[in-house]
């Protein structure tokens, strides 16, 4: 009798713990990883788009390494509210820009009927390196998608996620289409940072990781040998012609961050959006390009919250150099209101 109970709680208790370690599904990163395999898929053809992700399984960040707690501070998590743990639920990156805003990508946030994803699906996890512990999940207010995002071209690909309640600590800060030229040129260097994984396999980083990359031109990577014309103004690359240095799936929405003028790696310049696998040889990081997006985020910005706007024009000079501080401020007083 008393054998037969302890057996029954036995049994039961197995069934609890194989609940417990049973993988939830996350089914936004494999709306993520799906979305990436059809682009691919309608660019090249889908013999070569499968040779492509099989040719290697890129774990995470491809050729970065984990980053020091706390040099990453704008960097967010999008996570599935659904499931509780940070490192099953989280499928995209973001960027904070602001106390209440963060800058992600539109195809995060865009269902595969073409609506944007309900607020309530998601939390926006903030203030943590690592996805183990740590960090605070914030409720979405409100989610913003550019209205030219179109999914089949990627064009256009960010939104804007105003956040509940307030995150503290360092924002990145958003470069402007004057500030370009020299902060982010052909060959300057920047860092991409995320949790992303690969296409298929398990293996997702709970670090966070970085890379750094060189910015790629447009001609470089418009050419045949490289995207052949799937470039538009709205995008920018970067990365290395040998490979081996990349973003990778996962890391959607999060930030591309360019130097200031002390040298500090702080400007948003790009949002990871795209790329034909993971550190190809010559098929480099797509990314939204802030510098001719940032007008459409300040006013996103601004239209949920009028304060933020005023604070964005007054410090973007502050980052440019000597005699392009001073015609970047020129600029702004001579700008008709
Ligand atoms: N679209 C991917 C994502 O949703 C990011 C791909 C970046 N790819 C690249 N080769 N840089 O996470």
């Amino acid at each position: 009798m008393h054998k037969s109970i302890f057996a029954a709680m036995a049994a039961l208790a197995i069934l609890a713990a194989d609940q417990a370690v049973a993988e939830p599904v996350n089914h936004m990163r494999e709306r993520v990883r799906q979305w990436q395999i059809r682009a691919l898929e309608n660019a090249i053809g889908k013999e070569r788009a499968a040779e492509l992700l099989a040719a290697k399984p890129s774990p995470e960040i491809v050729g970065g390494s984990t980053a020091a707690a706390g040099r990453w501070p704008w960097q967010v998590g999008l996570v599935q509210a659904s499931i509780l743990d940070n490192f099953n639920a989280q499928f995209c990156g973001g960027t904070l820009v602001d106390d209440l805003f963060v800058v992600t990508a539109a195809h995060c946030i865009t269902e595969n009927n073409g609506s944007v994803t309900p607020k309530a699906q998601i939390r926006v996890l903030t203030g943590t390196q690592s996805l183990l512990t740590g960090g605070t999940r914030r409720v979405v207010d409100q989610i913003v998608r550019h209205p030219n995002y179109n999914d089949a071209t990627t064009d256009f690909d960010v939104a804007v996620i105003k956040l509940r309640t307030a995150a503290p600590g360092k924002k990145a800060r958003l470069l402007t289409a004057a500030q370009e030229a020299e902060l982010a040129a052909t060959g300057d260097r920047a860092y991409v940072t995320g949790w992303g994984s690969l296409t298929g396999g398990n293996s997702f980083p709970n670090q966070l990781q970085e890379v750094n990359v060189p910015i790629v031109s447009r001609t470089n990577c418009n050419d045949s040998n490289s995207y052949d014309g799937l470039i538009t103004p709205r995008m920018i690359c970067a990365g290395v012609s040998a490979g081996g240095k990349d973003s990778c799936q996962g890391d959607s929405g999060g930030p591309l961050v360019v130097r200031d003028a002390e040298n500090r790696y702080e400007i948003l310049a790009g949002v990871v959006s795209w790329g034909f696998g993971c550190a190809e040889p010559n098929l480099f990081g797509v990314y939204s390009r802030v510098a001719v997006l940032r007008n459409w985020i300040a006013q996103t910005m601004a239209a949920l919250s009028p304060e933020v706007a005023a604070k964005e024009e007054s410090t973007s000079c502050a980052d440019l150099r000597g005699s392009s501080q001073s015609a970047c401020l020129d600029g702004l007083s001579l700008a008709p209101k």
